[in-house]
């Protein structure tokens, strides 16, 4: 009988149906305020949790089994069910909730389960607790996206590399301080986001690896009171190993603030290189062409073409960094062990997920699909401001101490410059004597930026044979984390 509540109504029986369906519902009175539900709901996006929440249920009661708090014909009752569950689901999440939704995803689990196996499922939580459960899931959720963000990462590094190869020979400007400085090639330049990419992908493997640990058997917060084989769960669960203390298994989030860090540095290198290519779009300089497919029109001006994926790119960015942000505030200063606040976790978690992958295979498609315009390059290219440090070099070549060549050549710049910035290859052979007397004006006029370019021939460097070789081993790569 439902006693009445301290300044309350007794419980309707609408409402005592509605406390039953809980996992908790006993010790109350009265029903949930409606502002309480509906902030406290997370089946609305934990459900994408449903495949990892069915692994560790069926998990559980096989140690529930061994623990003798099932029976074999209860085991056999519940794993119908869970199958039954699986294969419903097909790996996706469960429909969308509409009224009547279950709270959580593990609340749905068990419903389903008690719809199909009975009351075998009143038994799963002997000993476990969804502070437990969705630390778990998490964990489980994370690992299956392995395979699918390897394949991302390695349709990115194959464009790159594929862009690289094509473009060893294309010359532009490298720049420092924004200003141009030395020759480099667009296959250089690609090269040094895939560099990028690569430990965005170990660091990503890395968390993983580290985040492949147990908690079944922690319990709410201080371990099952049960004979319960805690690492014989984890390799079932095709884990590393078990946890090593109940609270901290419960309460701790670092391994999502960990991915939130490897994707938010994955995103800022991608905004990076989104910025560079925009601007190599743009008509300041030009040697760079969007595909069509990756770019969009302006409704009012006919002649646009903007660099769409590239900005949405870079402008996510900012949504993954946001994120991290809040996984880390999140924690700070939250007592042991798990606290609701938690639940906070994983819709910024899936959003970076989600917006990270999408960023990927967006990047993936811009950069396989780009065009390059070599005349602009050519053009830029052509700057004898290039060349200076090359100028520089030659002059070491004949003796000369680089802090000495260094000073010869800019006082030949400044030469050139007050002649009303002119090639100071074309400047008078008496001039270029009176500057640089070690040096045969024929060595100065010969040198281009090809020439300067195919000298950078050291591993690392510019050098089309470097970048050529450097973009096969990519290719390589990349050909086997596909298969
Ligand atoms: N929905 C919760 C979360 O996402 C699951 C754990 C709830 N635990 C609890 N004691 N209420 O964190």
């Amino acid at each position: 009988m439902a006693e009445a509540g301290i300044g309350g109504a007794a419980l309707s029986p609408g409402a005592e149906t509605t406390m039953a369906e809980k996992l908790w519902g006993g010790r109350f009175q009265r029903p949930t305020a409606a502002e309480l539900e509906r902030i406290s709901e997370s089946f609305s996006f934990d459900r994408r949790l449903a495949g990892a929440e069915i692994r560790g249920t069926r998990v559980h009661a096989h140690r529930l089994r061994q623990a003798g708090v099932l029976d074999a014909a209860e085991l056999a009752a519940l794993e119908r069910g869970l199958d039954q569950l699986a294969a419903e689901l097909d790996g996706g999440p469960p429909p969308a909730p509409a009224a009547g939704a279950p709270e959580d995803v593990h609340t749905y689990v068990f419903q389903r389960l008690l719809a199909a196996a009975g009351d075998a499922a009143r038994k799963l939580q002997t000993g476990r607790s969804r502070n437990e459960q969705v630390a778990l899931d998490l964990r489980l959720y994370l690992l299956d996206l392995r395979p699918e963000f390897e394949r991302h990462f390695a349709a990115l590094l194959t464009a790159l590399a594929g862009f690289a190869e094509a473009h060893a020979e294309i010359v532009i400007p490298g720049y420092t301080h924004g200003q141009r400085a030395q020759p480099i090639s667009l296959g250089h330049h690609a090269l040094a986001y895939a560099e990028m990419l690569l430990r965005d992908r170990e660091r990503f493997e890395q968390a993983c690896r580290r985040l492949a640990v147990s908690p079944l058997g922690s319990g709410a917060l201080a371990g099952a009171p049960l004979a319960y084989d805690r690492e014989l769960a984890a390799r079932e669960l095709g884990l590393e190993r078990a946890s090593r203390n109940s609270l901290d298994a419960v309460g701790d989030r670092d391994f999502v603030a960990e991915i939130h860090f490897v994707l938010a540095q994955l995103g800022i290198h991608l905004s990076r290189w989104a910025e560079d290519w925009i601007l190599y779009a743009g008509a300041e300089f030009g040697w760079l062409i969007i595909a069509d497919e990756y770019a969009t029109g302006s409704s009012l001006m006919p002649q646009k073409k903007n660099p769409d994926a590239l900005e949405l790119i870079r402008g996510k960015a900012a949504r993954l960094a946001g994120n991290l942000m809040q996984s880390l505030v999140l924690q700070k200063g939250l007592p042991l062990a798990y606290n609701r606040d938690l639940q906070e976790d994983k819709p910024a978690l899936f959003d970076s997920l989600d917006t990270a992958r999408d960023c990927l295979a967006l990047a993936a498609g811009v950069a396989a699909s780009a065009g390059v315009d070599a005349r602009r390059a050519a053009r830029a290219a052509a700057d004898p401001a290039l060349l200076a440090t090359d100028l520089a070099d030659l002059l070491v070549e004949r003796g000369v101490a680089f802090h000495a060549a260094h000073a010869q050549v800019g006082r030949l710049i400044a030469a050139a410059l007050a002649a009303g910035d002119a090639d100071f290859r074309a400047l008078p052979e008496a001039e270029l004597q009176r500057f640089l007397p070690q040096l045969p004006a024929a060595d100065v006029r010969a040198l281009d930026a090809a020439r300067c370019l195919a000298r950078r021939d050291i591993l690392g460097g510019a050098a089309p044979a470097q970048v050529r070789a450097r973009a096969r081993e990519l290719h390589r790569f990349a050909a086997r984390t596909d298969n």
